[in-house]
C-alpha cells in the first residue's frame, strides 16, 4: 500500500455514491473520481459514431485513441454538474447524462477489453492522490488495497424514485415506471455479467441509504474517515 488514502465506493444505480462522494472529496480535499462516467463515455462514443454495442474491436480502437479528462467543475461548469468530462476537447459532462447513453454503459461495461482499458487509467489517476473513487468494481478491481472500501445501496423503490425526481428536475420527461424497469434491469446486468460484476466483497462497509439523507450518510463516512487517518498518524 502506498502512503495515500483511498476511499474505493460500489454500490448499485442511484445509491447516491456520486452526490455523497462529490461532498467528501471536497470535505477531505480528496480527488473524486466517477467512473461510471468513463463506461459513459465509451456508450456515448458507440453511439456517435453509429457502431453496434456489440462491435467491440471498433470500440476498444475508438476508446484507445481517445482522449478522456475529468476534473473538477470549475466556474462557468458548476451548473449541478458532479464532475466535468472532456473528450477530445469537448465537453460532453451533461451527453452522458441520459438515460439511453446510462443503459449503454451498462451494455460496454460487459466487454472485458474495454474494462481492462479503463481500469488501468482509474489506476493510473489514484496512483499519486488522496482518492474517492465510484463505481461497480472498484473495492475489489480497481482499488484492492483501499483504506475505506464501502458499498453504498438502497431500496429499489427509494433509488428510483430519487432517479426519478433528479431527471424531472432537469426537465427530462419519463415516466417513474420506466425509471423503475430500467433501474432492475441496469443493475442486473451489472451484478451478473462475467467480467468484474458488482458485488459486495467482505471487508465491505455496507451503508443502506433508503431512510438516511446526503448529509447523515456523507457525516458517517467522513467521522470514520477521520478516525482512521488519525490512527494511521498516531503510528
Ligand atoms: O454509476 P453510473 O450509473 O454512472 O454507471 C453507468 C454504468 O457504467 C453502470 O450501469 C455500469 C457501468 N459501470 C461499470 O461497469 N463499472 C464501473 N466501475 C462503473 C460503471
Amino acid at each position: 500500500m502506498n502512503n495515500f488514502f483511498h476511499i474505493a465506493i460500489d454500490g448499485p444505480v442511484a445509491a447516491g455514491k456520486g452526490t455523497v462522494s462529490r461532498i467528501i472529496a471536497e470535505r477531505l480535499n480528496f480527488l473524486y473520481i466517477d467512473t461510471g462516467a468513463m463506461y459513459r463515455v465509451a456508450a456515448l462514443l458507440t453511439i456517435k459514431n453509429n457502431l453496434k454495442f456489440d462491435n467491440e474491436d471498433a470500440l476498444v480502437a475508438l476508446l484507445e485513441k481517445s482522449e478522456i479528462k475529468m476534473n473538477n467543475p470549475v466556474g462557468l461548469e458548476k451548473d449541478g454538474r458532479l464532475t466535468t468530462v472532456i473528450v477530445n476537447d469537448k465537453d460532453v459532462s451533461w451527453k452522458i447524462r441520459t438515460e439511453e447513453v446510462g443503459r449503454g454503459a451498462s451494455i460496454v461495461g460487459q466487454i472485458s477489453e474495454v474494462r481492462k482499458i479503463l481500469v488501468k487509467k482509474q489506476q493510473e489517476i489514484a496512483q499519486s492522490k488522496n482518492v474517492v473513487m465510484e463505481g461497480r468494481d472498484i473495492t475489489y478491481k480497481v482499488l484492492p488495497d483501499a483504506n475505506l472500501k464501502i458499498y453504498l445501496t438502497g431500496k429499489d423503490f427509494v433509488r428510483a424514485n430519487r432517479r426519478h425526481m433528479q431527471l424531472q428536475s432537469r426537465g427530462v420527461d419519463i415516466s417513474f415506471n420506466q425509471v423503475y424497469v430500467d433501474l432492475v434491469s441496469r443493475d442486473k446486468i451489472d451484478m451478473e455479467r462475467t467480467t468484474d460484476p458488482l458485488k459486495i466483497v467482505d471487508d465491505a462497509w455496507v451503508i443502506d441509504t433508503s431512510d438516511l439523507s446526503i448529509e447523515q450518510v456523507v457525516n458517517l463516512i467522513v467521522f470514520k474517515v477521520n478516525v482512521m487517518q488519525e490512527a494511521l498518524s498516531a503510528n
